[in-house]
């Protein structure tokens, strides 16, 4: 089996998939209960970490990842000392510092900049935090977590709490847990919730439903009382009638930090974190409380001596996963994992303008924005970088140069590869397309 090679590396949660997650967890415990048993089955592969945002746990557990693995790594561990001082662009960082090495550990502020790391340098990448996007290794640490703790995510609920605005381990974890079949309980700071439409691919891909639940401690985080549950389809009955329901029990506490260089700013209200008081709540009896760390005020110190609090055990495990990462990626083949679900390439063929998030890694290249569909309908256009809609109002055919409507029935019967998006119908019109109406 070939595996995450054919990726070109890991760059999104969205193409964790049941089968890799379920394989790749139970290897982590295999390197876990045996490191020694996987020294030097990486001698002579190099790998860099390239990391222009500060980092702590995330480059060191990277790095001695690849060392315990035998490995030899170079590092950018400031971005002042590399040449994007010197206003290089990213893609000349990536195809140069990719010819030296196997396999790039790549953290940039900008979104979608690590899908461009891996088209311009060529190499496997891994993408170690890309601006507000994703943080998909974050995941698997969150994930190994919990799994060590349940085994099986399904029947288990998980809260998701702080800044899911800016928050890239926050709307990582929600690929992955809902994948798994866990319930996911978004818990956003006031004004910080996650962008339109975010939920609704989630749910799609994952055959989840939204339901609404209440409990007096959501009310104390996010200032409303009602919160939304991403829960597996047909999984209870009661929601279809009737009042609300309680929010039971959280099997797990997700806290995140404010981002606030991001340009985070909180809406009215307070930052929502725990409190020692709120520990007695029989909502977190059982709750484990987790956190990718570094914790700001959102944990206060206390709770470290409570038995629920992993936050430190998570960082833990970080190793041992990037050690699962790189094996599977350049190891033995007795290795290699599933593979993961790959995100479709995009293509830049278009006049639909710049992408409209400013921090999209293409408004600082200064390269067209590749557009790919998401869903199964064929009429949400994403940014292929940044994840970004992009607003289409009409789909051409390419095989038969007819314009529809994006929302006719007919687009949905256009071949993916022969979908053409516009945003007007004169410039459909100059480029050969004939009005087909609705
Ligand atoms: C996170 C990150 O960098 O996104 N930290 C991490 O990787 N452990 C979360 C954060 O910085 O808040």
């Amino acid at each position: 089996m070939v595996l995450l090679p054919v990726l070109e590396g890991l760059h999104s949660a969205e193409a964790f998939n049941p089968a890799f997650l379920s394989a790749f967890l139970e290897r982590i415990r295999v390197i876990e209960g045996n490191p020694a048993g996987c020294a030097d089955l990486l001698r002579g592969k190099v790998v860099a970490t390239v990391f222009e945002e500060p980092s702590t746990r995330t480059r060191l557990s990277f790095e001695v990842a690849a060392h315990r693995l035998g490995a030899g790594v170079i590092s950018v561990a400031d971005p002042k000392s590399s040449s994007s001082a010197k206003g290089e662009s990213l893609h000349d960082a990536a195809k140069v510092i990719g010819s030296y090495v196997d396999l790039l550990v790549w953290r940039h502020p900008r979104d979608g900049a690590s899908r461009l790391v891996a088209q311009a340098a060529g190499v496997p990448t891994i993408n170690a935090g890309d601006g507000r996007l994703g943080h998909p290794s974050q995941t698997l640490v969150d994930l190994y977590t919990m799994y060590r703790e349940w085994g099986s995510f399904e029947g288990r609920t998980v809260g998701i709490l702080g800044d899911l605005r800016y928050g890239r381990t926050a709307r990582s974890l929600a690929w992955g847990l809902s994948l798994l079949g866990a319930r996911v309980v978004p818990l956003p700071a006031p004004g910080l919730d996650w962008e339109a439409g975010f939920e609704e691919r989630v749910c799609e891909r994952s055959a989840h439903r939204s339901v609404r639940v209440s409990h007096d401690l959501v009310k104390s985080w996010t200032g409303v009382g009602e919160a939304r549950m991403l829960e597996p389809q047909g999984w209870t009955q009661s929601h279809l009638f009737g009042e609300i329901p309680q929010l039971e029990k959280l099997d797990a506490l997700y806290l995140t930090r404010l981002q606030s260089e991001r340009g985070a700013q909180l809406g009215n209200g307070v930052y929502p974190g725990l409190t020692m008081e709120q520990l007695d709540n029989p909502l977190l009896e059982d709750c484990l409380i987790l956190h990718p760390l570094p914790r700001l005020s959102e944990v206060p110190v206390a709770v470290d001596q409570d038995p629920r609090a992993r936050y430190f055990e998570q960082a833990r495990f970080g190793p041992w996963v990037r050690m699962g990462l790189f094996l599977a990626m350049m190891g033995p083949d007795e290795w290699s994992m599933p593979p993961l679900t790959a995100l479709p390439a995009g293509s830049s063929d278009h006049q639909l303008g710049p992408c409209a998030n400013t921090n999209c890694i293409t408004r600082q290249e200064g390269v067209p924005v590749p557009w790919r569909i998401a869903g199964r309908n064929q009429r949400s256009f994403l940014c292929a970088f940044c994840d970004t809609r992009i607003e289409v109002a009409y789909v051409g055919c390419r095989s038969s140069m007819r314009l529809h409507p994006v929302h006719s029935q007919a687009v949905m019967k256009i071949r993916p590869e022969n979908l053409r998006p516009f945003a007007d119908r004169v410039r459909a019109k100059v480029d050969g397309y004939i009005w087909a109406g609705n």
